[in-house]
């Protein structure tokens, strides 16, 4: 089965967990873009929710599905928050951002009650690290910030686009890094945002306690007590 195929499995299954009401944070990717159609489907069948987008791309995808959204502005809780992910450990430590939009990911998880990943099996890792992990950066200086974050024992690529630094939602830049296989995801996720420079990190520690995984023959749902 190809990954588009698991992908559709998977989102098919998280928009039940939506119910009538719910202000639910819309996560950014490919899976979450089948999440948004299935959604919309509900929506024009008469359920009423709000959403929240985590990317300027999930906004347009849901105005286009006519999702009704809604801004921090205007509400001051989640219900729910339903997003992909790169990989994913056995502790539901996550890598996220191969997007781009990692720090409004994160900040909608956590403002969220509840965080549900949704992935198909190729994302259950051992241990994170084989995906290179994102970390946002303020592009003053990126040079020196860069150097900072190598000095943590990676190796670092600033993200392009058409031969230009990519540039996220927020006006920042994004550095891939490599840093092998991460044997303390939380211990990094620290030190990164420990340096000047550094917005956040792709790093989700702790944040989410059921993931959606779909594999050929099934989804499976994987409940962590937190
Ligand atoms: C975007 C993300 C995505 O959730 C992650 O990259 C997974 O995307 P996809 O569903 O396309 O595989 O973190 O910033």
């Amino acid at each position: 089965m190809d990954n588009n195929k698991l992908k559709k499995l998977v989102a098919k299954e998280a928009v039940t967990q939506i119910s009538d009401g719910m202000i639910i944070g819309l996560g950014t990717g490919s899976t979450m873009k089948y999440v948004l159609e299935y959604l919309s489907d509900q929506v024009k069948n008469g359920l009423n929710i709000y959403g929240i987008p985590t990317s300027e791309n999930t906004a347009k995808l849901a105005k286009q599905l006519e999702i009704p959204l809604l801004s921090f502005k205007e509400v001051n809780r989640l219900d729910l928050a339903i997003d992909g992910a790169d990989e994913v450990d056995a502790n539901f430590n996550l890598i996220k951002g191969g997007g781009g939009a990692l720090l409004r990911e994160k900040i909608i998880a956590d403002s969220s009650k509840s965080f549900i990943v949704v992935i198909d099996k190729t994302k259950l890792v051992e241990q994170l690290g084989a995906f290179l992990l994102p970390v946002e950066i303020i592009p003053f200086g990126w040079e020196i910030t860069a150097q900072k974050v190598e000095s943590l024992g990676g190796v670092s690529t600033l993200r392009n686009f058409y031969n230009q630094p990519y540039v996220t939602d927020n006006g920042n830049y994004i550095l891939d890094c490599d840093f092998g296989f991460i044997d303390n995801p939380g211990n990094l996720e620290k030190n990164l945002n420990s340096i000047i420079g550094v917005v956040d990190s792709g790093l989700f520690i702790n944040m989410t306690n059921k993931v959606l995984v779909s594999d050929e023959h099934s989804i499976k749902t994987l409940d962590n007590i937190m």
